[in-house]
């Protein structure tokens, strides 16, 4: 018996998955049973990916043998650089990505010798290594070199092609428990987008390119640039209180608040706010942060709303010295791990993603001939 129409799959099981739990009653955010909350303290973004692709977390040896292979993926194959280099430097460096993964997936094609944890990897390792080599190439002329063996973690990796000299510990354990928050999330939108793609027995490219693609809009992954660029068109707590309360008064969306999941709170928002206002101290911001908090406080008290990942993601990216344009890739590379696992899970037990829908249209009608039709 088909269920009701439930907008947007609101409220709908439309699968299971052993990969996390999301806004379970009284279930933490897990993933494959681990709390994210000792995950982002003490675990790092390689033994996450790991923990996610393989399903169970690197012993020491493991790790460092996977993040040595995570090394050799950082490189970008010749023609790879040149479709970078021809790309707009206006581009939307979520496109680049989008890009850059459809490219290399008729580079490198899901085949014999290349199977689908070998591709997840590749992703995960030269994600990074794309955005940056795009960013550089037009924004200093630079054809940077990708793979800086010395700074083993994608974290490191990513600040350091970023700014061309090795990051602090603290701003790479920040960025390393900020990727670690972003990894996966159940069935979100780009989610299941990859698992409908990959249901059709398409190949991996394609289902990671349509993921971007869906993480890319300002109701998914978009919102921590829009966070950013609310927070930042106010200089004081007073500004910013009446400016997003004019937002509500018109019903305009605040970006970074709100969850189709979570009514309650996002269990990730509380640890990133925490890892900002850490950065925020070391930046000696007195500004920003208590802008974001005056924002948190008021979206609350007005709307009941709470604050989700990204709202201080963009706090904490923007004390990283990230370019706002930069968050939202920075989502993609870290849900790509998710992603895969998801992928690789949908593969295990597939079965075509093909709901129904409820049909609004004219009933059925004789065809008019030309002369006939107004
Ligand atoms: C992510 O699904 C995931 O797990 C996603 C994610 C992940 O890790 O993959 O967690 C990552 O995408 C987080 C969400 C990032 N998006 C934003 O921050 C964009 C702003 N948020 C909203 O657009 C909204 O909250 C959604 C899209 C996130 C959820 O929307 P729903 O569940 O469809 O709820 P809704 O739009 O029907 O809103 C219900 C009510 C409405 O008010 P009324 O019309 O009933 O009076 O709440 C209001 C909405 O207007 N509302 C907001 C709001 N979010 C909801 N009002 C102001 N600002 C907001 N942000």
């Amino acid at each position: 018996m088909p269920q009701k129409n439930a907008s947007g799959l609101e409220g709908i099981m439309a699968g299971e998955t052993a990969l996390s739990t999301v806004g379970k009653e009284g279930l933490d955010l897990t993933y494959r049973g681990y709390s994210i909350r000792d995950l982002a303290a003490a675990a790092s973004f390689e033994e996450v990916i790991y923990l996610l692709l393989y399903g169970s977390l690197p012993a020491r040896a493991e790790l460092d043998r996977y993040r040595s292979l995570l090394i050799t993926l950082r490189d970008l194959p010749p023609p790879l650089r040149v479709i970078l280099e021809q790309l707009p430097p206006t581009a939307n460096p979520v496109d680049v990505l989008r890009t850059g993964c459809s490219a290399l997936g008729t580079l490198e094609p899901e085949g014999q010798d290349r199977d689908a944890h070998a591709i997840a990897n590749r992703l995960c390792a030269s994600f990074p290594s794309m955005l940056l080599y795009w960013f550089h190439f037009h924004r200093n002329g630079r054809r940077i070199e990708t793979r800086a063996e010395a700074h083993p973690t994608v974290a490191d990796h990513f600040l350091y092609l970023l700014r061309g000299e090795p990051p602090s510990a603290l701003h790479a354990r920040t960025l390393d428990a900020a990727l670690i928050l972003h990894a996966e999330h159940e069935f979100n939108a780009s989610t299941f987008a990859c698992r409908v793609i990959i249901s059709t027995l398409s190949d991996f490219y394609s289902a990671v390119t349509g993921g971007i693609g869906a993480l890319r809009g300002p109701l998914h992954g978009g919102a921590d640039e829009g966070a950013m660029k609310l927070l930042e068109r106010f200089s004081s707590p007073d500004e910013a209180e009446a400016g997003v309360r004019k937002m509500l008064e018109k019903k305009e969306k605040v970006m970074g608040f709100g969850h189709r999941v979570y009514k309650d709170g996002d269990p990730r928002a509380p640890i990133i706010k925490g890892l900002a206002g850490q950065l925020a101290e070391e930046a000696g911001d007195r500004t920003l942060f208590p802008i974001a908090e005056r924002i948190e406080s008021l979206v609350f008290s007005e709307k009941g709303l709470y604050p989700n990942i990204d709202f201080y993601s963009a706090v904490a990216y923007h004390f990283l010295g990230i370019p706002t344009f930069l968050f939202t890739p920075l989502f993609v590379i870290s849900r790509t791990s998710g992603w895969a696992a998801h992928i690789l899970e949908q593969r295990a037990h597939n079965r075509l993603i093909r709901p129904l829908a409820v049909y609004t249209g004219p009933a059925p009608r004789p065809f008019p001939s030309m002369e006939e039709r107004s």
